[in-house]
């Protein structure tokens, strides 16, 4: 699973830095291709001519320490990585990480790499307990960065408790599990639908919404990190598109059925993380209206609903719906998941600060027609993305296999 993957392992300034060592040797064992960035500090631990006789490349410390005139060595590291783990992670470089400063090799390589992060802390029990170095795991959590948990046990600073660097097996199975969710819908046809669709009033006016597309793009870049091929049906948006997606841009909630009908047959999954207007003006002017009286009424008419519509058509299709509710939200959710016919329907409370609308990061409770699957705290909306295709992965799989 490891073989030919890019790992960059990053090796900050405590004890456990001995440890580092036998984790780059498994890793580089099970046939990836380590590139090590040490601290200044985890210098004074282990000599960096280890890390380079076990990964067998130059280790990376000084970020000026440019060795090829052809790459910025910092941005190269972090564009070639499949994975970067910081083993062990000390107090320091968490804060760093979870605020932004980049002040060494490691730190700008962090900031810069787009590839999942992996943190398995090291440090003593009451650094760990401190509400500091909680608010920073809480912080980057949020943001999508893993964590392989510290274990419990003698310290080497003589204190016994939590803060020991996990095993390097252990670390490796963290790595492991990491690769193996990045690939769970390889060869799966996924839909996203996304944005916020208008609705035509006359050329220079229309009826729309306060989605940003945040959530359903954060969606179609987490199905296509996790192997799909990926078609994002777009309403309005303020967020750029993912890398690697097919982009179908649509106005309307009646553009957007038929930019769905057409894809329907062929998908295995779909996800409607859409905002789509209930309603449309009944007759859209394909002229400027000009003001006249006092009060001008706009008669709407219903628009069809998507999901109802390909939730009545669904054959091997797993589909999940979005709810956006400001209350009794679990009872609308059961109500909707039924009605829809949805396998999964993702609520959030767009009333909580930290969901819903225009922000990045989400609150969600996942449901499906027998009650509550999930409950997720507050995480940034790719975190949001990777737990809910996690869950429709397994579900899906688990179809798969029972009709095998
Ligand atoms: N949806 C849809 N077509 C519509 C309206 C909604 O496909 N015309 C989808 C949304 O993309 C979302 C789900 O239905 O996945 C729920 O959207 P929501 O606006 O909460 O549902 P409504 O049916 O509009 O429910 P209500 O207005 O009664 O709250």
């Amino acid at each position: 699973m490891l073989k030919g993957k890019t790992i960059v392992l990053g090796v900050t300034g405590g004890i456990a830095a001995y440890k580092a060592a036998a984790l780059c040797s498994k890793l580089a064992q099970a046939g990836a291709n380590v590139r090590v960035v040490m601290t200044e500090s985890a210098t004074h631990f282990v000599a960096p001519l280890t890390f380079q006789t076990l990964s067998r490349h130059d280790v990376a410390i000084d970020t000026f320490d440019e060795k090829d005139a052809s790459v910025v060595s910092h941005i190269d590291l972090a564009d070639s990585a499949d994975l970067v783990v910081v083993a062990p992670a000390t107090a320091n470089v968490i804060a760093k990480l979870a605020h932004g400063i980049a002040d060494d090799m490691l730190t700008t390589t962090l900031l810069a790499t787009e590839a999942p992060i992996l943190v398995a802390p090291a440090m003593n029990v009451h650094m760990y307990a401190h509400p500091a170095v909680a608010e920073n795991m809480r912080i980057l959590h949020s943001r999508g960065v893993s964590f392989v948990e510290p274990g419990e046990g003698q310290l080497a600073c003589g204190y016994v408790g939590k803060g020991r660097l996990a095993e390097p097996e252990e670390i490796v199975r963290a790595i492991e599990r990491m690769f193996d969710s990045g690939q769970s819908l390889a060869g799966k046809k996924v839909i996203v639908t996304a944005g916020g669709t208008i609705e035509r009033i006359d050329p220079v006016r229309y009826i729309t919404n306060d989605s940003s597309g945040k959530m359903g793009y954060a969606v179609a870049e987490a199905a296509k990190r996790m192997g799909a091929h990926v078609t994002l049906i777009t309403g309005k948006a303020s967020v750029v598109p993912p890398a690697g997606v097919e982009v179908v841009p649509v106005d309307s909630t009646l553009d957007m059925l038929d930019a769905m009908l057409a894809r329907f047959s062929d998908a295995d999954v779909v996800i409607k993380a859409a905002a789509v207007a209930d309603y449309r003006p009944a007759r859209p002017s394909d002229k400027k209206i000009k003001k006249n009286d006092e009060t001008m009424t706009l008669e709407l008419v219903k628009n069809p609903d998507i999901l109802q519509t390909i939730g009545e058509r669904k054959t091997k299709q797993f589909i999940v719906g979005f709810a956006a509710e400001t209350d009794n939200g679990e009872r609308y959710a059961m109500d909707k998941v039924k009605r829809k016919k949805c396998d999964l329907l993702v609520l959030n409370d767009v009333t909580v600060p930290g969901a819903g609308f225009g922000v990045d990061t989400n609150i969600v409770t996942v449901f499906d027609g027998s009650g509550l699957v999930a409950s997720l705290p507050q995480m940034s909306k790719l975190a949001v993305a990777e737990r809910l295709l996690a869950l429709v992965a397994e579900r899906l799989n688990a179809r798969g296999g029972s009709e095998a």
